[in-house]
């Protein structure tokens, strides 16, 4: 039978509200998403209040404070603080981003984190990106040629030709994108969604490629590629300033002119 309301061990709880230090001058209240798989508990939200004067600019400062001095059981993903691994992405005031690009300064209020949406959790921000990267791999995303290598260079381009992959080569693969969609939200076992069909597009057009028929077979299908509606929430949420949106229709018009 159709369930149409959450499951009761779904539905969140409020958590631990965590005192500010006494001494603190300047608050930011944090509320966080957490959910443990080893308890049988609901998930919860915990509030955390930062002192500013005593943290750094970002919100991933914010979130390693609270690691660090007060819930050392915070559960997240971050590495290089600088925007280029992706793997700090959450949703932070309804938007996914990447924590470690965004000040906690351009939130007016309370600050609230969940993971990436429509996910499933592993535990508290972390979420489980098995299939995201399965999908990723299968657009092949790696040169395919079938003629010989030159035996004295590389296989070279043009500068017009390794310019068409600005906009494309930039993607760090943070799922920020394919989880704002709501096509994907829907059909993500089928749809490929914005990043991976991004991915799929920087190699349809890197000259030195030499797959492109069978790429373009692979991805002339109803769902895997025609479930994007135009929607725009990729393009919107993309903390690299990316356009999958506009990658997508580029592979629809491949498609199309194939068979003029
Ligand atoms: S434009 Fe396409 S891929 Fe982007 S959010 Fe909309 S439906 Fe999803
Ligand atoms: S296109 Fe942007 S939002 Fe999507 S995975 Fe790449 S960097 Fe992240
Ligand atoms: S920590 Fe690497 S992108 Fe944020």
């Amino acid at each position: 039978m159709v369930e149409f309301a959450l499951p009761k061990n779904s539905k969140l709880i409020q958590g631990i509200d965590f005192p500010a230090a006494e001494d603190a001058e300047r608050l930011k209240r944090i509320e966080v998403y957490r959910w443990d798989p080893d308890t049988d508990e609901n998930p919860r939200i915990d509030s955390y209040h930062i002192d500013l004067d005593h943290c750094g600019p970002m919100v991933l400062d914010a979130i390693l404070k609270i690691k660090n001095e007060i819930d050392s059981g915070l559960t997240f993903r971050r590495s290089c603080r600088e925007g280029v691994c992706g793997s700090c992405a959450m949703n932070v005031n309804g938007k996914n981003t990447l924590v470690c690009t965004k000040a906690i300064d351009d939130y007016k209020g309370t600050i609230k984190i969940f993971p990436l949406p429509h996910l499933e959790v592993v535990k508290d921000l972390v979420a489980d990106m098995t299939h995201f990267y399965a999908q990723y791999a299968s657009v092949k995303p790696w040169i395919e040629t079938q003629t010989p290598a030159p035996a004295d260079h590389e296989r070279l381009q043009s500068k017009e030709e390794r310019k068409k992959l600005d906009g494309l080569y930039e993607c760090v693969l943070c799922a920020c994108c394919s989880t704002s969609c709501p096509s994907y939200w829907w059909n993500s076992e089928r749809y490929l969604g914005p990043a991976s069909l991004l991915q799929a597009y920087r190699w349809l057009v890197d000259s030195r490629d030499e797959k492109t028929g069978e790429r373009l077979d692979e991805l002339e299908d109803p769902f895997k590629l025609y479930r994007c509606h135009t929607i725009m929430n990729c393009t919107d949420t993309c903390p690299k300033g990316l356009n999958p949106a506009k990658a997508i229709s580029e592979i629809k018009k491949m498609l199309v002119s194939r068979h003029l």
